[in-house]
Formats: C-alpha cells, sequence, structure tokens
C-alpha cells in the first residue's frame, strides 16, 4: 500500500508537482472560456485525494477551484459573461477520503462566496464529488460522452499513485478526446526497476521501453519516449514529461494536447521552472551550473541539442516552412523561439533564403503568417 499522500505534509517534490498543475491549469482555463467555438468546459481530477494534506495545505481539486475563479474573480466574471457549462468532476476512490474532500469543497465555496460577497457561485451546482474506482468511472458512458464531445473543452488530471492506471488503453483514448489536454504522474523508477517483473509487464510492453542503465536519471524521458510510440503517425499530438528527482527516484509528469497552444502553454511552465532543459527538476544534461565560469542559461545542451535537430532538419529539407520548423521545436520541448533563433543563424550565413515575408512570430504558431525556406543548391 502506498503512504497516504493527504495524511502527512506534502514534500517539496508534491508541492512542485501542484504547482505544475496549477499553473498548466492556469495557462489553459483562459483560453477554452474565450474560445467562441467551445459550449462548456469540463474538468476532472480521477485522483483527487481528501482535499489537502495534513496542515491543511490544499491539494489539487481545490488548487483547481482557485485558479477558476482567478485574481479578483476575472475567470468566474469570465465564465458568466461567457455563458459556458462548466463542470469540475473530482473522484477518490477511498470512502473516507472522498467524504473528507465533499466536506472541503464545501468549505471552499462556503468561505469563498463570503470572502468575495456573492449570493450564488457559477461553479458550485456543476462540482461533483465521486467515490468510485478510476477504471469504473473512466468507462462510464456519460464520461465517454463528454469526452467524445467536441463541443467542450477537457481538462484531465490524472495524479495516480505509481504507474497503473494510465495503461496503453487509458492512453490512447485521452489522446483520442477532441479538446483535451491531460497530465499524468507516474513513477518512472518503479517502472525501470522491475521492468521484468509480471506486475510491470502487465501493465506495459516493457520491451519498447529502452533504458539506458548508465543514465537513471533519464528514466522518465523514456517513459514519456515510450508513450510517444503509441500516437499514430500520422496524428497530429504533443506530448511532453517533467522529471521530478526525489532522493534517489524519479518521478514525472506527461503531458498531452492536440493542440500547438496546448504544447506552448505547458512549455513555457517547464522552461520556467527549469531554465537549462524545460523538463526537471534538477540538472538533468549537466550544464554549467549559476555561479560557475561557463554558465550560460542561454545555451545549455538541451537547447543546442534542439537546435542542431532543427538545422540539420532545414539543411535537408525536411522542414521547409516556419509553421512547421515552429512545429518541430516544440515537439523536441522547446519553446518555439528556438526555431528563429536556428532560421536567423542560417539566413545570416546565407546558408537559406526565404520565401516570403519573414517573421519572428514564435507564440500562437497555430496563427503564424507562413513563409517558405529554400536550400539553395
Ligand atoms: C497521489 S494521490 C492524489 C493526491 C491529490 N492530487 C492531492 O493533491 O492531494 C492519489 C489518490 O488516488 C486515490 N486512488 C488510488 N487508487 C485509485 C483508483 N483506482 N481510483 C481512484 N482513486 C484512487 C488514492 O486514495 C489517493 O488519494
Amino acid at each position: 500500500m502506498p503512504k497516504d499522500i493527504n495524511r502527512d505534509l506534502y514534500t517539496e517534490e508534491t508541492i512542485l508537482k501542484l504547482n505544475l498543475f496549477s499553473e498548466c491549469f492556469r495557462a489553459w482555463y483562459p483560453v477554452f472560456l474565450h474560445n467562441p467555438y467551445v459550449k462548456g468546459l469540463v474538468i476532472f481530477d480521477f485522483f483527487a485525494g481528501s482535499g489537502s494534506d495534513a496542515n491543511g495545505t490544499p491539494g489539487s481539486p481545490l488548487r483547481l477551484l482557485c485558479e477558476a475563479k482567478g485574481e479578483n474573480k476575472q475567470n468566474c466574471l469570465l465564465a458568466k459573461n461567457k455563458g459556458k457549462d462548466i463542470q469540475f468532476i473530482f473522484n477518490e476512490s477511498m470512502h473516507r477520503k472522498s467524504s473528507s474532500l465533499a466536506i472541503n469543497v464545501d468549505k471552499h465555496f462556503r468561505l469563498c462566496k463570503k470572502k468575495h460577497s456573492c449570493n450564488r457561485c457559477t461553479y458550485e451546482e456543476k462540482t461533483i464529488v465521486d467515490n468510485k474506482e478510476f477504471k469504473n468511472i473512466f468507462n462510464l458512458e456519460g464520461i465517454g460522452d463528454l469526452l467524445s464531445d467536441k463541443k467542450y473543452g477537457k481538462f484531465i488530471l490524472l495524479d495516480q499513485y505509481g504507474f497503473a492506471e494510465v495503461n496503453e488503453n487509458v492512453f490512447k483514448q485521452l489522446i483520442c478526446a477532441p479538446g483535451t489536454d491531460f497530465i499524468f504522474f507516474i513513477s518512472s523508477s518503479y517502472i525501470r526497476r522491475f521492468k521484468e517483473h509480471p506486475a510491470v509487464k502487465k501493465y506495459f510492453d516493457t520491451r519498447t521501453i529502452n533504458f539506458d542503465t548508465s543514465k537513471p536519471a533519464e528514466c522518465h524521458r523514456e517513459i514519456a519516449a515510450y508513450y510517444k510510440t503509441l500516437i499514430p503517425s500520422n496524428k497530429e499530438y504533443y506530448l511532453h514529461h517533467f522529471t521530478m528527482k526525489k532522493e534517489p527516484n524519479y518521478y514525472g509528469l506527461i503531458f498531452g494536447s492536440n493542440h500547438s497552444l496546448g504544447m506552448e502553454k505547458f512549455l513555457q511552465v517547464c522552461w520556467k521552472h527549469d531554465r537549462y532543459s524545460g523538463e526537471s527538476n534538477f540538472n538533468i544534461d549537466q550544464d554549467y551550473e549559476e555561479d560557475t565560469l561557463f554558465y550560460d542559461p542561454t545555451k545549455t545542451n538541451k537547447m543546442a541539442r534542439v537546435k542542431k535537430i532543427l538545422e540539420n532538419d532545414i539543411l535537408s529539407g525536411k522542414i521547409s516552412g516556419n509553421a512547421d520548423g515552429l512545429k518541430k521545436a516544440l515537439i523536441n520541448g522547446c519553446l518555439p523561439k528556438i526555431f528563429v533563433e536556428v532560421i536567423s543563424e542560417l539566413t545570416k550565413n546565407g546558408r537559406i533564403n526565404i520565401i516570403g515575408d519573414f517573421n519572428r512570430q514564435a507564440t500562437n504558431i497555430h496563427k503564424v503568417k507562413k513563409y517558405q525556406i529554400e536550400v539553395p543548391s
């Protein structure tokens, strides 16, 4: 039995994980509120816990509700004005914890309404606290209908213990759901250590996970690479990962979105927390650290690696326009501005020509003004 995360104090790594959840949702929520094609939003926290740690520090469900309020209630007002149908579905399989969560959620709404002098809360009536096993709630027809509804934006948190719940089947359902961004936690070290054990093999085809025995710090990267192999090759889909080291073990988050904007937002959060590689809470690529002679946060090993990939792809003609190049930066876990840096350098050195109007746009890349790239023979 794993230790109950809510009975103790949240560790530093758990707080980081919760902050990443919050920041990711903070970036996601207004995008969907403003989207005129979206009728409603559903926010799922399938492994919600009891709502806080032993000290009363808020857990994921309460953090989501706080973010949905926003500073000075700006998101509540926006949600009301836009008339969106907004639902929060919190689930926790342990009866005791689910009951505590229901009490904590009620208390949250009571205090929030009092503090902001609201008689009615936009979110309260549509917040559900459920008490099911994940696989049972996830496979309910009603949940499946919501997941496949194109008119609803979905944000899904899967803060499982261990690794077994987000198996191949669940992952495939998540990546096929339209308008859906998800983020899940996974104990990557455990899979690495028990790769050959039937309890792990039951959930993962571990033959396809290439763990490098000399690089335990990269095990979460390899788990993310495994999930990438489950995405059909003809599907445009974005997956990124964030490794968290805790003592000798490595855990991590995996984020998925079928929209480049979703990935831009997630990468902004990741690079804010890790300016070397945008993917860990430690120096995963062994860069020179601050206060050392060769420290240069604008030229890290990860950036150099991805720049090289982009340069090669441009010069070989695999990337023939800015739209593809910007996406390729995202796919490789870098913010799209890195592509603009590569293009500028190649243009300066006369190695490519731009056909059309050059521009440096590197955010909202789905709306970028396109140009083509020509490699002189
Ligand atoms: C890592 S904790 C989640 C912590 C929570 N996000 C928070 O911020 O406090 C995982 C939770 O999932 C619950 N759980 C474990 N197995 C489950 C299952 N099969 N279905 C639903 N909940 C489950 C556990 O009781 C535990 O509270």
